[in-house]
């Protein structure tokens, strides 16, 4: 048995903030931030939290499955701005939603979370472990972004993406993933407050910090050479392919990739420009996205691909089957 999508949902913040709102609070510009990234827009989490967002874009992703809660036997959040360390985000899901029949966690793979998520499912099901999961990738990256520098807080937002999962004949065909944890220091967040009495050093609460040309040269080169191990071992080519998902960096990394594989920008839908770059949630986010505007027939082969900090990455060739 393999892991097969049967239902998407998402939810994003009310409020919209545009690159001009943010040339008034850092030096920046519309100019700048969209030809750099192409993004033009992102939702921040005012009153939405992490397990807010990741609860209604599961319930959505559960509504679109006809899926009852009661049906899940297991939960996975990828996030890695949970609200509470524990408990985890998965288990405050299965509280609200009443998935009473689930076993709740969550991974931490940053912007390839939701790629490993749903390749765990794929193993539970290939081992007959699980039958029907539900997958959610969600951040408030908001909340660790420091919103004086310029270099970060343009890039970032927050935002919730799911999928409803059966074990099923058909659905995922092959991935791949790997990290390189030698190359953690191009994105980190370091430091929580540590009140402990015994430590004479209090350091301050540490905000997100990016190597933002190191992040280029990593996922131009990764991805491409992923894509290719995951093409190989599902015996398909690039042409085979009908949509490349793509985590939602930046719109140059996305171009580069997709020039490189020689594949046609019009198999590679985006979303970057109206949602930045919500990590783990963003392949979910667009997925949920080209599956409601209906562009997915059954039978349509998408290939996944996240990579962000750790350094991860992860491709998933995937067969469309609803
Ligand atoms: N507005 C105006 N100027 C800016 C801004 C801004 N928001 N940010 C940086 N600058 C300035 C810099 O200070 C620098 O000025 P200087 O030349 O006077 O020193 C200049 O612009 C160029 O800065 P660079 O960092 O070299 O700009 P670059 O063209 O490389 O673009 C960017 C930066 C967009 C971050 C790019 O490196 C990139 O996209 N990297 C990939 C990052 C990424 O995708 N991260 C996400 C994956 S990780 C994850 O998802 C958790």
């Amino acid at each position: 048995m393999r892991a097969q999508i049967i239902g998407t949902g998402s939810c994003l913040p009310e409020k919209i903030v545009t690159n001009d709102f943010l040339s008034t609070i850092v030096d920046t510009s519309d100019e700048w931030i969209s030809s750099r990234t192409g993004i033009r827009q992102r939702h921040i989490a005012v009153d939405e939290t992490t397990a807010s967002m990741s609860t209604e874009a599961g319930r959505r992703a559960l509504e679109s499955a006809g899926v009852k809660a009661e049906e899940l036997d297991l939960i996975i959040v990828a996030t890695c701005t949970p609200d509470t360390l524990v408990p985890n985000t998965a288990c405050l899901v299965q509280s609200e939603l009443g998935a009473v029949n689930a076993v709740a966690f969550d991974i931490s793979a940053a912007c390839s979370g939701f790629v490993f998520a749903l390749n765990m499912v794929d193993a539970y099901m290939q081992a007959g472990i699980h039958k029907t999961a539900l997958v959610i990738g969600a951040e408030t990256l908001s909340r660790i972004v420091d919103w004086s520098d310029r270099s970060t807080c343009v890039l970032f937002a927050d935002g919730a993406g799911a999928a409803v999962v059966r074990a099923a004949e058909s659905g995922v065909i092959a991935s791949t993933q790997g990290s390189d944890g030698t190359r953690g220091g191009a994105i980190y967040v370091k430091n929580r407050e540590n009140y402990n009495p015994f430590v004479t050093e209090q350091k301050p609460m540490d905000y997100l910090y990016m190597d933002g040309g190191e992040v280029f040269k990593f996922a131009v080169k990764k991805v491409p050479q992923s894509i290719l191990q995951t093409l190989e071992a599902a015996n398909l080519t690039t042409e085979d392919i009908d949509w490349y998902l793509f985590h939602q960096a930046n719109a140059r990394i996305t171009a580069t990739i997709a020039k490189r594989l020689k594949v046609s920008n019009e198999k590679i839908p985006m979303n970057v420009d109206k949602c930045g770059n919500t990590s783990a949630a963003s392949v979910a986010i667009l997925l949920d996205e080209v599956n409601r505007k209906g562009m997915l027939k059954k039978g349509d082969k998408l290939m996944l691909a996240g990579f962000g900090s750790g350094l991860t990455w992860g491709t998933m060739a995937i067969e469309w089957c609803i």
